[in-house]
């Protein structure tokens, strides 16, 4: 996928519904991604904030799949389709956010209280929380502090109130968060 295709594909399904939210895809990512900068993220960890879902447009699903009993794999088609066009510190934040969840669900229980329902319905087929074993192995993993704060942005960017100005004004600042990567790739 070259950012072109990216952009094309959230102008084309972006009007996706968010799992079962009452937003949109493209809404998501765009509060997402504004999470991520005012929480100064560096430009990798910001494009992730804003592309974690892309896998969902992919697969083009409609609603909320997990409310027909489906686990997408978003985020292994999103990370696999990321990382050679923006690298690692894109791609594995990205790869490791459904995981985020299933460690936060068992680390921390006022975390599991205030998951959205769908989120509550996907955890069951994403495998539920995580044991103390797999919660180690998680932490341990070189872009989990990143899949964490990405996590906590994800869940906090499903505000219904919260609209764009006009799907080309986000699709602008998507490219531009893409661009900001690739810049900084070539320095
Ligand atoms: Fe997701
Ligand atoms: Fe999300």
């Amino acid at each position: 996928m070259t950012p072109e295709q990216i952009t094309a594909l959230f102008a084309e399904h972006g009007d996706l519904c968010y799992e079962g939210e009452g937003i949109t895809q493209l809404q998501h990512a765009w509060q997402c991604g504004r999470l991520a900068r005012q929480a100064r993220a560096t430009p990798e960890l910001e494009l992730a904030a804003w592309l974690h879902d892309l896998g969902h447009l992919m697969t083009g699903l409609q609603g909320s799949p997990a409310q027909r009993g489906i686990d997408d794999a978003h985020e292994t088609l999103a990370a696999q389709a990321l990382s050679g066009l923006f690298g690692a510190a894109v791609a594995e934040p990205v790869a490791l956010h459904v995981r985020a969840k299933r460690y936060l669900v068992a680390a921390q229980p006022r975390y599991a209280q205030a998951l959205s329902a769908d989120s509550v319905r996907s955890l069951a087929l994403q495998g539920g929380p995580m044991s103390p074993a797999e919660c180690e192995a998680f932490l341990a993993l070189p872009h989990a502090q990143d899949a964490l704060r990405l996590r906590i942005w994800d869940d906090h960017a499903k505000d219904r109130g919260q609209r764009p100005a006009s799907q080309n004004r986000v699709l602008v600042e998507m490219s531009a968060a893409m661009r900001a990567v690739i810049d900084g790739q070539r320095v």
